[in-house]
């Protein structure tokens, strides 16, 4: 197995390695050692049926069911740690979630206490040069903040928005808050600590409907804009174009992520798992 970085400022490529087959406690230690370093992995050319899916993504922790379906059912029954990303209908219902529409930049159910800290995607239909991937450092983006921004979010605290989904879809069960005051979801630090590597990265969940606890909103909008601005910042961020059987890991905790959206003519199914957060996210 042969771990290469990517020119980037994160993300590297995995060579040498079967997903489905290779499971020896040393090929994971070194890809839990890559990812802690590289925060993605891509692995091309996989071949996961769904449980050799479950299986592979066992290696990185216990599996973190989906957050709630929108249609009320698991996408996957007989596979319910299975999240299905898709545009397609099937029978006039959605076999996935997201649709073909922008994701935008955000970390996946950081509105839990204690969210998900990898995803592991596989990608088994994709349009060719639509739909890419992207993710951002968020180790990168706090070291290089600035001063009166790093001063100005010592001990601050986010609310992250629990009611909509990536797409921007408003969640079964949840109303729509007259203001970011309003949202509700768990509050972590706005920068987190890091503990297996002792650095610090900048926290921000996603923007639509966030809001920086105790402050007034205006002021709460200004800051989170500064933050997103840099947060974001195009040497933080790589983007992936994706192939059938490419299969990216990712830290949760330590990336940001988007998707562009693609034509919703062509078909893009996607399978995907998420492992448990080992404790709560702390400053
Ligand atoms: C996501 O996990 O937000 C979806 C990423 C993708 O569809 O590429």
């Amino acid at each position: 197995m042969k771990i290469t970085a990517f020119d980037a400022a994160l993300g590297a490529l995995v060579t040498g390695f079967d997903a489905a087959s290779d499971h020896s406690d040393d090929r994971f230690t070194a890809l839990r050692t890559a990812l802690a370093e590289h925060l993605v992995l891509l692995l091309r050319d996989q071949n996961l049926p769904d449980p050799a899916l479950m299986a592979f993504s066992r290696g990185f922790g216990e599996l973190d069911p989906p957050g709630p379906n929108p249609y009320g059912a698991p996408f996957l029954p007989e596979y319910p740690d299975i999240n299905v990303i898709s545009n397609v209908v099937k029978d006039g219902k959605p076999i996935g979630n997201l649709g073909a529409g922008e994701a935008v930049w955000h970390a996946d159910m950081t509105y839990i206490e204690r969210p998900p800290k990898t995803a592991i995607l596989f990608a088994i239909e994709v349009p060719e040069g639509q739909g890419d991937t992207w993710f951002s450092n968020q180790f990168a983006a706090y070291e290089a903040l600035p001063d009166d921004l790093r001063t100005e979010i010592k001990g601050k605290r986010l609310v992250h928005d629990g009611a909509h989904n990536s797409a921007g879809i408003l969640r079964r069960g949840h109303v729509e808050p007259n203001d970011p005051t309003e949202t509700v979801g768990a509050r972590h630090p706005l920068v987190r600590l890091d503990e297996g590597t002792g650095r610090r990265a900048l926290f921000l969940g996603r923007r639509p409907h966030a809001y920086i606890e105790g402050l007034p909103l205006a002021e709460s909008e200004a800051l989170l804009n500064a933050l997103w601005a840099h947060a974001a910042k195009p040497e933080f961020t790589w983007s992936h174009q994706w192939r059938t059987g490419d299969v990216l890991i990712w830290s949760n905790l330590g990336v940001l992520h988007r998707r562009d959206s693609f034509d919703p003519t062509v078909r893009r199914v996607m399978h995907r798992t998420q492992i448990k957060g080992d404790a709560a996210i702390t400053a």
